[in-house]
């Protein structure tokens, strides 16, 4: 597929190649990301998401493939506010008042969003007065989303946005990129919380190892990585069978064993003894997030998903 296929997607990113020395961070990246969606990029630390962001914020360039925002360059498109970005680090300027800074960064855009709209919006309106160093961190987080909005933005990128806040925080934080994903605005977020892809994105990008290794609903995602395998001893049926059966997401088989990834393991252990009465030596684990992301890394991928083979 090549980026003139498509109508404009909110973000391209076509087979994306990016290391540092001899770490390898993107390995074969491909992205496309449509106006409106509200898309988790989930993956375990390591996983090359903030590779990702710096890439569509265009602080950095890939080493090779194509990245573009908007139908365009990143920075470009930074520059212009049409592209409103938080980094998963990152201080305000000391003592300002939270309105002088959000009206200092609106003032280096071309079409600001009006000063007061952006602090309503992001509920630090009742902070605007307020010294930066001053703040709790789920209200610098806040402002520095307001920074990240006052360029009135098609697209906003947030990297680990909630990482240190803690649950009211959190929870503050989530309403107001609620209010500002339902305004129509595409939004990306960078997490490694399941949880929060679960509860918060319309679509999961699952990265591992600087390659995407799932990509769906939050259900989908969840039915491969997240939920209960059931590990049997059954010889000779065909894994196209045992995918049909309710509650079975994958199947994969190894030997005499067959390992079902299920979205619902009650329904799919009944089914299995009922029809399979020989399977024996069954095991049900909860699937852990981290164990999935190397599982699906590792089945997926052959030597194009080592990252080591690509140096
Ligand atoms: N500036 C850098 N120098 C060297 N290695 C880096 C640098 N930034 C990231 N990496 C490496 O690239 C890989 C992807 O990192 P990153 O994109 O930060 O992942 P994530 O945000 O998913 O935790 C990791 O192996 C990381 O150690
Ligand atoms: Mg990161």
């Amino acid at each position: 597929m090549r980026a003139e296929e498509v109508k404009c997607p909110a973000v391209w990113i076509g087979g994306v190649e990016k290391s540092y020395g001899r770490v390898t961070a993107l390995s074969g990246l491909d992205l496309a990301i449509f106006p409106g969606e509200t898309v988790a990029l989930l993956g375990p630390n390591g996983a090359g998401k903030s590779t990702t962001i710096d890439l569509l914020l265009g602080l950095s360039r890939p080493d090779a493939g194509e990245v573009r925002v908007l139908g365009e360059a990143p920075a470009e498109m930074v520059a212009a506010g049409r592209v409103g970005g938080m980094l998963q680090t990152g201080q305000l300027i000391r003592h300002l008042r939270v309105r002088e800074l959000v009206s200092m960064v609106a003032s280096l855009y071309p079409r600001p969003r009006p000063v007061d709209e952006v602090l309503e919006l992001t509920a630090t309106a009742s902070i605007a007065g307020r010294d930066t160093t001053k703040l709790s961190g789920g209200q610098t987080q806040r402002v520095r989303l307001a920074l990240g909005l006052v360029g009135d933005p098609d697209l906003l990128v947030l990297d680990e946005p909630t990482a240190a806040l803690d649950v009211e925080g959190r929870r503050e934080l989530w309403a107001v990129l609620r209010a500002v994903s339902s305004s129509g605005t595409t939004v990306l977020f960078a997490t490694h919380y399941l949880e929060e892809a679960d509860e918060h994105a319309d679509r999961v990008v699952l990265l591992a190892a600087g390659r995407v290794v799932a990509d769906g609903t939050p259900n989908e995602v969840r039915g491969v990585v997240g939920g209960r395998r059931i590990r049997a001893n059954l010889p000779g049926v065909d894994s196209d069978e045992l995918a049909g059966l309710a509650g079975v997401a994958a199947v994969e088989r190894r030997g005499d064993a067959v390992v079902l990834s299920c979205t619902g393991s009650d329904a799919a252990l009944r089914l299995l003894l009922a029809r399979y009465p020989t399977a024996c030596d069954i095991e049900v684990t909860a699937a852990r997030l981290e164990e999935a992301f190397v599982e699906l890394t590792g089945a997926g991928a052959g030597a194009a998903g080592d990252p080591g083979a690509r140096r």
